[in-house]
């Protein structure tokens, strides 16, 4: 070690560990030398042994630094109150992995090689940063659920961190990576880390990720009910749902005909968008029908929709489909939504769905009205609580 006093030295060793995160950015642990390094920082390579004994030391201290900040992350985390602990949890603890790219790029790389390459010293270091780490994550788990069992803590701790080791090489996948995929025929969910991160912790907690349809249908494409539709659908991909959304007010879709050649449960007569809606709505988990208020019921493009399910009533019935509802009305008084609401409830009767919730947005009469209304955040909600 130089002399100097020990703010100095501390100074140097951060100069050198930020000076290799901001190489490790754009290029890989084995391409990155000393002297590259020594390039970045104000003193010369030799110098550098005064810190560091080898490259792996330095990427080492970067590691724990990335561990460090990551545990500081996890320890400010908080349960609202408000819905499903578990859920929230899953989605706050991926928002922390989203902001730790650079150690999930670490947690990827040869790990060994940085470990028997360092001082005793340096890899006892690194190791405290990693125990609390995963002492951060328990005791997060015990804030959010505080019945939660020692031992399934400790079973989630446990199978969580091999999860996080494995995200980078999932979410980060090159152009050339991607067609590889493609010519070999591989399927794969392309998924950022938010994704996989919540989506794995959801499923530790046993959760099912539910395939969602959204059926749009306004004449506007941003109009209020959509935008209800978006904050929606941004609560529930951040719960790690699968969203497929349908502008079904822009499809070619005709009215049922009456005709009966499809018996209720055939083929029929009109060749059109239908099957595309048919198709979705039979292989999804969840429905969500999205209106504007017209003369107190919903739109005709919507209606037009339903109306269709006459030829699949038998298999779309059968699923036990969860659904949703979400309206926008100018008017913001109480007698202008209980009839589509009925309605609906009706339709959930009768068709064997499920009803998951309703946002019935009441003094949404225009998209500038809409964006400081309440039903935004309760749509939102909704979405995230699913
Ligand atoms: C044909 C038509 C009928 C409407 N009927 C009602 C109504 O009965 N009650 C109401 O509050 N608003 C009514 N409105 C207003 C819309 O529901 C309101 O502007 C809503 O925000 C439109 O949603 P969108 O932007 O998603 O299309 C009507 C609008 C139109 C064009």
């Amino acid at each position: 070690m130089p002399k100097g006093s020990p703010e100095l030295t501390q100074a140097r060793h951060d100069e050198i560990v930020n000076a290799c995160a901001k190489l490790y950015e754009t290029m890989g642990f084995k391409e990155i030398t000393i002297k590259e390094i020594a390039n970045f920082t104000s003193f010369t390579r030799p110098s550098i042994y005064n810190y560091f004994q080898t490259k792996e030391e330095i990427f080492l201290a970067l590691f724990k630094q990335e561990y460090e900040m990551w545990t500081k992350e996890i320890d400010e985390l908080e349960p609202s109150g408000a819905g499903d602990a578990r859920l929230e949890f899953s989605s706050q603890i991926a928002h922390t992995l989203e902001r730790r790219e650079r150690l999930l790029k670490l947690l990827s790389t040869n790990m060994n090689e940085m470990e028997l390459n360092s001082r005793p010293e340096n890899l006892v270091a690194f190791k405290t940063a990693y125990g609390a780490s995963v002492d951060a994550v328990g005791n997060c788990l015990q804030r959010f659920c505080p019945d939660m069992p020692e031992q399934d803590r400790e079973d989630f701790v446990f199978s969580f961190f091999p999860l996080v080791y494995g995200i980078y090489p999932y979410a980060v996948v090159s152009d050339e990576q991607k067609e590889a995929m493609e010519k070999a025929g591989v399927h794969f969910r392309y998924m950022s880390i938010y994704e996989i991160a919540c989506l794995g912790a959801r499923k530790l907690w046993g959760y099912k990720n539910m395939k969602i349809v959204v059926l749009e249908g306004s004449p506007h494409k941003k109009g209020s009910s959509n935008m209800l539709a978006g904050e929606f659908i941004k609560g529930a991909h951040e719960a790690g749902h699968t969203i497929e959304a349908l502008d079904v007010a822009h499809m070619d879709i005709h009215p049922c005909l009456g005709c009966e050649h499809c018996g209720m449960n055939g083929v029929c007569v009109y060749k059109d968008d239908n099957h595309v809606i048919r198709d979705a709505l039979l292989a999804t988990d969840m429905a969500v029908f999205v209106t504007p208020i017209y003369y107190f019921g919903m739109s005709a493009q919507l209606k037009m929709v339903i109306d269709r399910f006459y030829s699949y009533t038998t298999k779309l019935s059968g699923k036990s489909l969860k659904t949703v509802l979400i309206t926008a009305a100018w008017d913001a008084d109480d007698d202008v939504m209980p009839y589509t609401a009925e309605h609906y409830k009706k339709l959930c009767r009768y068709m064997n769905f499920k009803d998951c919730g309703m946002v019935l947005g009441t003094g949404c009469g225009s998209p500038s009205v809409t964006a400081g209304s309440n039903h935004m955040e309760e749509a939102y909600r909704l979405g995230k609580s699913l």
